[in-house]
């Protein structure tokens, strides 16, 4: 069984955001294609791969996209990033500091714990 050096994965029910906005260029379908369309025409198939996914809980950062196992977690990305995302993060390694969701505002990790764990609990008089 193979093993994949970067999984993408793009999700296919955000909005675009006002913190993030690209509505011109948000179009999951468009940009998964893009992404593989790169992918194929570099001869990459067998080392990286995108998907579609559903709701990655990072519904605020407009379109999403996370890629691992690096865990590089994009927002607000637009149809004309895929060749970028592909050439500066998937083969040269490089972060695009510009589409990058930081740490402190993904939900997920110890955020996303916190938030269950402040949701989980009863109030007076339950
Ligand atoms: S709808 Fe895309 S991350 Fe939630």
């Amino acid at each position: 069984m193979s093993k994949f050096t970067h999984h993408i994965f793009v999700c296919g029910k955000c909005k675009p955001s006002k913190r993030r906005p690209k509505a011109d260029s948000h179009d999951p379908g468009k940009l998964r294609a893009a992404l593989k369309k790169e992918i194929k025409r570099l001869g990459i198939k067998a080392d990286v791969r995108a998907n579609d996914s559903g709701c990655l809980d990072q519904c605020d950062d407009g379109q999403v996209v996370v890629i691992y196992p690096q865990a590089i977690w994009y927002g607000g990305v637009g149809v004309e990033d895929a060749e970028r995302i592909i050439h500066e993060t998937i083969l040269a390694g490089n972060i695009l500091e510009d589409l990058r969701i930081p740490d402190e505002l993904l939900r997920c990790g110890k955020a996303a714990k916190k938030d269950k764990s402040t949701a989980a609990e009863p109030t007076q008089g339950d």
